[in-house]
């Protein structure tokens, strides 16, 4: 286990406010497309952490599916765990870990179900088996064996052969997080790290403005 005593060099391309520029979801995206140029394997994967109703911290990986000016989209089985958790507080904290380009990004919000036919159009824009999986899969509930998942996914794939029109279960669906905050990590030497925040300053009034900081490594 060489990687526990391990000290890796982080580089020192670091972040400097100039190259963050006055607006974080902007920057966000430039950030995401390195990340694709430098063939990151699901460079949009991010982990979202919720509150669960008895206030117990859960987090999972999703992916980004949708990002413009208002915030970030992801799509998941609204009964889900996540989807509960998010029924009962709807904030969340999302980590984009870039470790292979020494960066990470951090957004909080607010995430909210998105109207049916946003939903209905990513649910449309899936493959075909995965549409059928998002029906068969009851999401984070318990099941006896994987037989007999796949013994769904079978009717599923007679019922609705390729091709076929397949409606948006209800339970799946996406989420819309509107960001209040967002802090950039980039790593330099000697753990001498780099970090930008961005503080949302306009309240839930769009175009959203903001203040930017710089914190202590
Ligand atoms: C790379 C990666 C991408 C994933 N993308 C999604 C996704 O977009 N939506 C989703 O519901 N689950 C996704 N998952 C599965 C989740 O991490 C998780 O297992 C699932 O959503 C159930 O989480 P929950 O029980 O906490 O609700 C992904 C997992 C990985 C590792």
């Amino acid at each position: 286990m060489d990687s526990l005593t391990r000290h890796t060099d982080y580089g020192n391309e670091g972040l400097s406010e100039v190259e963050a520029g006055p607006d974080p979801l902007d920057l966000l995206a430039r950030w995401l497309s390195d990340a694709e140029s430098a063939e990151i394997f699901e460079p949009n994967a991010m982990v979202i952490s919720t509150v669960d109703a008895d206030g117990s911290p859960s987090s999972r990986t999703v992916l980004l599916k949708g990002l413009d000016a208002t915030g970030l989209r992801f799509v998941t089985n609204y009964l889900s765990r996540k989807g509960r958790a998010l029924a009962e507080h709807n904030r969340v904290s999302l980590v984009f870990p870039w470790y292979g380009l020494k960066r990470q990004v951090i957004v909080s919000g607010v995430a909210v179900p998105t109207d049916a036919e946003t939903s209905t159009s990513f649910f449309d824009r899936r493959p075909h088996g995965a549409r059928l999986a998002a029906i068969a899969s009851d999401q984070s509930e318990p099941i006896a064996s994987r037989d007999i998942l796949d013994e769904r996914m079978a009717g599923l794939e007679q019922q609705y052969p390729e091709g076929s029109p397949i409606p948006r279960p209800e339970k799946w669906g996406a989420y819309h997080v509107t960001p209040d905050r967002f802090e950039f990590w980039a790593g330099r030497s000697k753990r001498f790290h780099d970090r930008i925040v961005f503080t949302r300053t306009s309240g839930a009034e769009e175009p959203a403005t903001w203040s930017v900081s710089r914190l202590q490594p």
